[in-house]
């Protein structure tokens, strides 16, 4: 096993356990999240940071969920200035080591990802949530989410909104659905100078209500 960063070794089928993401060990602010095989075989699934190197291999993850308008499409450079809201799953050939630089060793591809915007001084959006479709049902959502809630907390948050077609795996991390917008008058008027899209269906503006069509608004109590 690399020392790279922290392994937790899936169930009987390689997925993730409940709880298998676990505060980060090893010299990579990683996370582990799903294993196939244990250490010396098959892939292992990490959390780490985003980097601007991982944001092309972002956005064509995301591509196939905007497309179908279950993500909002944005621009490469919305990714970059974004990153650092960005965590990655990233699957890992347990053989390969990774580069020196931490980078990407070419055995290695993103196959989830998912953002923390912090939108005021006691709430922040999950958004861009998103697992490759090889990938689904393997527990790497909820890791990714977990951590993203972890991350909320850190930062001192008191509630984490989401916007999503997926009502059943949101509910089962703790969200619940909401109406109207969460946040008095005061804050709306603060929060409406925003140019972001994703801060324009928060708060449900009427430009962008053609993008939040279907979509349930859910909150977390953190
Ligand atoms: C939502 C999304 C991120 C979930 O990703 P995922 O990796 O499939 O999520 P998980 O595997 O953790 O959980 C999905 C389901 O599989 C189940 N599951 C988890 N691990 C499992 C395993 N090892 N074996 C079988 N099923 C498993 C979970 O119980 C969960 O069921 P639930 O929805 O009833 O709670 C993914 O469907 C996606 O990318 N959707 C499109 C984008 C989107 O809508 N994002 C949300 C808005 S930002």
């Amino acid at each position: 096993m690399s020392d790279t960063a922290a392994y937790v070794p899936g169930g009987a089928q390689g997925v993730a356990a409940p709880g298998a993401v676990r505060p980060g060990a090893g010299t990579v602010p990683g996370r582990a999240a799903t294993g196939q095989g244990g250490p010396g075989t098959g892939t292992r699934t990490l959390l780490r940071p985003a980097r601007p190197a991982d944001v092309r291999a972002i956005a064509e993850l995301v591509q196939p969920y905007s497309d179908r308008r279950v993500l909002i499409a944005k621009d490469l450079i919305s990714y970059f200035e974004d990153v650092q809201e960005f965590t990655v799953a990233e699957d890992v050939a347990t053989a390969s080591a990774q580069a020196a630089d931490g980078s990407a060793s070419p055995g290695s591809a993103i196959v989830g990802c998912g953002a923390l915007h912090v939108m005021w001084d006691d709430i922040a959006e999950v958004r861009t949530l998103a697992v490759h479709a090889d990938h689904l049902g393997k527990g790497v959502g909820s890791a990714l989410l977990r951590e993203l809630v972890e991350r909320a907390r850190t930062l001192g948050l008191q509630r984490l909104f989401c916007l999503t077609f997926e009502v059943e795996f949101f509910a089962s991390h703790g969200f619940r659905r909401i109406s109207g917008t969460p946040v008095g008058t005061d804050v709306f008027s603060e929060m409406v100078r925003s140019h972001d899209d994703g801060v324009a269906e928060f708060l449900n503006l009427a430009r962008v209500k053609p993008n939040t069509l279907g979509n349930t608004r859910m909150l977390l109590q953190l």
